[in-house]
């Protein structure tokens, strides 16, 4: 059967592009990525995909007069690379609805917290700072209004007592990069659905019963 043809789009360190590009080098993968985009120059996710021999394009927002000129030459590079599926993978700017829009269904994202608890920046200090006993992320398909749409995949960790923001965050990435390529692979396998507008996982397997934290 042929890949799911994958772009990525990043704008800084890129762990969870490394985390995608590993799986869908997996034999048997079924995605590939065709393009890693970014809108910053020397992002260190840039040098990853070179390594991984990927194909990489730069778009500077800061060279378009507005966010819809910056999306369209978004539009333009994932045209040209025959794009299927766009993940976004701490990508910093805002799209367009018009973008999301044309693009929906077909564009996911990793977000460091359980949504819809803590969308935005910050996630780790506030979930810290809420005492909440589980943090953790979500992969789901974009929709305008901002770290919002149908979920995908979460994954969950305890918050310990003693856990900063920076401690917390490392936890959370370690889960994020297990999300997302689990994401990944149950869409490029043809297993998601959008049904008024929640997500069907056919044949999917969950964890049974609570997890409580603390213990005792
Ligand atoms: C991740 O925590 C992701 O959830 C958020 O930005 C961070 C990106 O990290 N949107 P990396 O560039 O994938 O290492």
């Amino acid at each position: 059967m042929a890949k799911l043809k994958v772009a990525v789009l990043i704008s800084g360190r890129g762990s969870n592009l490394q985390a995608l590009i590993d799986d869908c080098r997996a034999p048997g993968a079924p995605a590939e990525i065709v393009l890693v985009l970014c809108n910053e120059p020397g992002a260190a996710g840039l040098a990853r995909a070179a390594t991984a021999g990927i194909p990489t394009r730069v778009i500077d927002h800061r060279g378009f007069a507005d966010r819809a000129a910056f999306d369209a030459a978004l539009d333009r590079a994932l045209a040209a690379a025959g794009a299927e599926l766009v993940c976004l993978a701490g990508f910093m700017r805002l799209l367009g609805a018009g973008f999301v829009n044309r693009w929906r269904d077909r564009l996911i994202n990793v977000h460091p917290s359980l949504l819809p608890a803590f969308r935005g920046l910050d996630t780790h200090s506030r979930a810290v700072a809420a005492g909440v006993r589980f943090a953790g992320c979500t992969v789901h398909f974009v929709r305008p209004e901002m770290d919002s749409g149908p979920i995908i995949v979460q994954a969950a960790v305890p918050v310990r007592p003693e856990d900063t923001a920076e401690i917390l965050a490392a936890r959370v990435l370690e889960a994020e990069h297990r999300a997302y390529p689990l994401a990944l692979r149950l869409i490029a396998a043809g297993r998601v659905r959008v049904v008024d507008d929640r997500v069907v996982v056919a044949g999917a397997v969950g964890p049974t019963g609570p997890s409580l934290n603390p213990q005792g």
